[in-house]
């Protein structure tokens, strides 16, 4: 009888090199996706705001937008445009959003903040 083993590698799709398919995928420009983040909201706002456009129109909000202004943009994606968003996960994307797109953004740092460089020996 045939290992296991055996059987797997005489399938044929595992016999194709790898990256084989990937010439047919063209992945969108790096604008177009959400930033990544370790906020718990980023997987969610992935998963739940990327069906019906990209992130870009997250992106080209003013960057001054105020956490209730995103909270009232995401209910309306939920509410208006039927997006199939759950109650308690408004307030997670809405928190990454704000930090990550809007007015509670981390200001970048500014030079003094920046690690001296090393002195050379
Ligand atoms: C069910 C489809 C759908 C989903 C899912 C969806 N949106 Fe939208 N979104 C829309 C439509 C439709 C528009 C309006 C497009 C237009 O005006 O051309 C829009 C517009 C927007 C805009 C532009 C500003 C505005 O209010 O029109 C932002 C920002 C936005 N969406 C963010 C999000 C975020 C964040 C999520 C996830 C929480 C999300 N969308 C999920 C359909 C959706």
């Amino acid at each position: 009888m045939p290992s296991f083993l055996h059987l797997l590698r005489s399938l044929p799709f595992l016999a194709l090199p790898a990256g084989a398919l990937a010439a047919e995928i063209t992945l969108p420009p790096e604008t177009a996706r959400y930033v990544e983040s370790p906020l718990p909201g980023y997987a969610t706002a992935v998963a739940m705001c990327s069906t019906c456009h990209s992130a870009d129109y997250a992106r080209i909000q003013p960057p001054t937008m105020a956490r209730a202004a995103w909270k009232a943009n995401v209910t309306k994606m939920q509410k208006t445009f039927g997006a199939p968003i759950a109650d308690d996960a408004i307030d997670p994307i809405v928190d990454y959003l704000v930090k990550t797109y809007g007015a509670e953004r981390a200001p970048a740092p500014a030079k003094s903040e920046r690690p001296a460089a090393v002195p050379a020996r």
